[in-house]
C-alpha cells in the first residue's frame, strides 16, 4: 500500500492522525505502518456509539447440567470411555494464552507468573503438571496447542524452551498466534502504541479455531485423527485438562460441546449461567436473570439457572469445522491501553481509558446445536487468577492450591 492509499483509507474513517509521524520514520517503520494499515480490519470501530446489539437476547430456558451425583454414579464408565478415546489419540488440549492479563498487571505473559512461596511454581507449570496427570493415566502423549498473540509469543515460547517444557514432550506442543484487533479511546479514536504502530490487542478468545486453521494446524488435527479439543484458560491453576471422566461423559452424550460448570454459591451470585437461548446453548448474565428465572426451582429444589461456566470446554471437531471459522460478534471491552500522547510520550494509564474489541467463546458455544454442562467441585477445579490481590487473585488461588495438597 502506498502512503497516498493509506492516507485515503484512514481519512475515510476519520483516523488520519495515525500517519502524523510518518515523515520522521525510517524506511522499515514506514513500511511496517503501511502494512498494518493495509491489513487491519478497522470495521470494528463502527461499533462505537452504537446500541449494543448483543443486548437483544432471545428467549431463555434452562439447560440441565449433569450433576455430581450422576457423575459419581457413572464415574467408572465415563472414565474408561474417556481413557479409551484419549489413548486413540482423539483428544487434544488447547491452552488459551493470548490474553494480555492486564488486571494481574505483570509485564510478562500471565503463564510465567510464579505463584510459588518456597519454590518456583509457575502458572504454565501447574497447567503442564495437570495435563501430565492424564498423560500418565492414559499412558499416551496428548497434543497440546498453545495460542499466543504477537504481544507475548516470543516470551512464551522462550519460557517453555528455557524450562524444558516442564517435562512435557516438546514435539507434542504446537504454538500458534491469534489475530489482533485495533484499540481506541472512548470516542473511537485509534490509539498509537508507538509512532509507527497503531495500538492493537488480541481479538478475544473465540478466534482460537480460525487462528488454528490459519496457522495450518487443522492439518495436524486431521492427520492425528483428533475428534475432540479441550480448550481452557491459562489462569485456572487447578483445572483438570482432558479429564477422562469429562471426555467420556461428553462423548457418550453425543453433544457438540461439553462445558465444565460450577454450582453458583448463592442464587444471586454475580456469574453468568449456562442455559438455552432460543433452543441453543448460551450464557445468561446475572443481570439478565428476571426474578422469576432466578427463583425457578427444579424437582430437587435447586435453582434451574444454577451453573456457571469456567472456560473449560470440550469441542467436537466435526461441528467446529462448520461453525468455527464463520464470522463472530465483536464485543467492546473497556481496558487500560498504553498509548503515545500528542507530544509522542508513552502513557501507561492506571484506569481503563478505552476499548478493545474481543470475540468471546460463549458466542461460539451459541452457534453449536447441543451442549453438556458437566458439574465440577469449585474448590477442587476452579482457582482463577485474574487479579494480584482480592477476589480471583494470586492469594485466593494459592489458598485453594494448598487445600488441594499442592506444594507452593
Ligand atoms: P480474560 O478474559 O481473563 O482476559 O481471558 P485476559 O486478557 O487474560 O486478562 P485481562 O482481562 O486483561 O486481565 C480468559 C482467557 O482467555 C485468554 C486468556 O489468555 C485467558 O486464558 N484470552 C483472552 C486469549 O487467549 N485471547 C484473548 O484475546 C483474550
Amino acid at each position: 500500500m502506498t502512503i497516498t492509499e493509506a492516507t485515503e483509507k484512514m481519512k475515510a474513517i476519520g483516523q488520519e492522525h495515525v500517519l502524523k509521524y510518518f515523515d520522521e520514520l525510517d524506511e522499515a517503520s514506514k513500511e511496517a505502518l503501511l502494512t498494518q494499515i493495509e491489513e487491519t480490519d478497522f470495521s470494528v470501530l463502527d461499533l462505537i456509539g452504537k446500541a449494543d446489539t448483543h443486548s437483544v437476547r432471545g428467549s431463555f430456558s434452562p439447560l440441565v447440567a449433569m450433576q455430581l451425583a450422576e457423575i459419581e454414579k457413572n464415574r467408572e464408565k465415563y472414565t474408561d470411555e474417556g481413557i479409551k478415546i484419549i489413548k486413540e489419540g482423539k483428544v487434544a488440549a488447547l491452552l488459551l494464552a493470548g490474553g494480555m492479563g492486564t488486571r494481574l498487571g505483570s509485564d510478562t505473559p500471565k503463564g510465567m507468573y510464579d505463584i510459588g512461596e518456597t519454590k518456583h511454581v509457575y502458572i504454565f507449570q501447574r497447567i503442564i503438571e495437570n495435563l501430565l496427570d492424564v498423560v500418565k493415566l492414559a499412558d499416551t502423549w496428548i497434543t497440546l496447542f498453545i495460542m499466543t498473540s504477537e504481544k507475548n509469543h516470543e516470551a512464551t515460547v522462550s519460557f517453555f524452551e528455557e524450562k524444558d517444557y516442564f517435562g512435557y514432550k516438546k514435539d507434542k506442543v504446537r504454538f500458534f498466534k491469534q489475530e489482533m484487533a485495533p484499540a481506541c479511546d472512548y470516542t473511537g479514536k485509534l490509539f498509537m502504541e508507538t509512532k509507527s504502530h497503531i495500538s492493537t490487542s488480541p481479538n478475544g478468545n473465540a478466534g482460537w479455531y480460525s487462528s488454528l486453521v490459519r496457522a495450518g494446524l487443522d492439518k495436524v488435527i486431521e492427520k492425528e485423527g483428533v475428534e475432540w479439543i479441550n480448550i481452557f484458560a491459562v489462569d485456572n491453576v487447578l483445572q483438570r485438562i482432558c479429564d477422562p471422566c469429562f471426555v467420556g461423559a461428553t462423548a457418550l452424550a453425543e453433544v457438540s460441546v461439553g462445558a465444565k460448570v460450577v454450582k453458583k454459591a448463592a442464587p444471586d451470585e454475580k456469574v453468568g449461567v449456562i442455559c438455552l437461548e432460543d433452543g441453543r446453548p448460551s450464557i445468561v448474565e446475572y443481570y439478565e436473570l428476571s426474578d422469576d428465572m432466578r427463583d425457578e426451582k427444579d424437582a430437587t429444589g435447586d435453582p434451574v439457572y444454577n451453573y456457571g461456566v469456567i472456560l473449560n470446554y470440550l469441542f467436537h471437531v466435526p461441528e467446529l469445522n462448520a461453525v468455527g471459522t464463520t464470522s463472530m460478534l465483536n464485543h467492546l471491552v473497556e481496558k487500560k491501553i498504553p498509548y503515545i500522547d500528542e507530544s509522542g510520550n508513552v502513557v501507561k494509564p492506571d484506569e481503563p481509558n478505552g476499548y478493545k474489541f474481543e470475540q468471546l467463546v460463549i458466542d461460539m458455544i451459541h452457534k453449536l446445536g447441543s451442549c453438556l454442562p458437566f458439574e465440577v467441585i469449585r474448590e477442587k477445579e476452579f482457582a482463577p487468577i485474574k487479579n494480584a490481590t482480592g477476589v480471583d487473585s494470586v492469594d485466593t488461588a494459592r489458598e485453594l492450591c494448598k487445600k488441594n495438597g499442592i506444594e507452593l
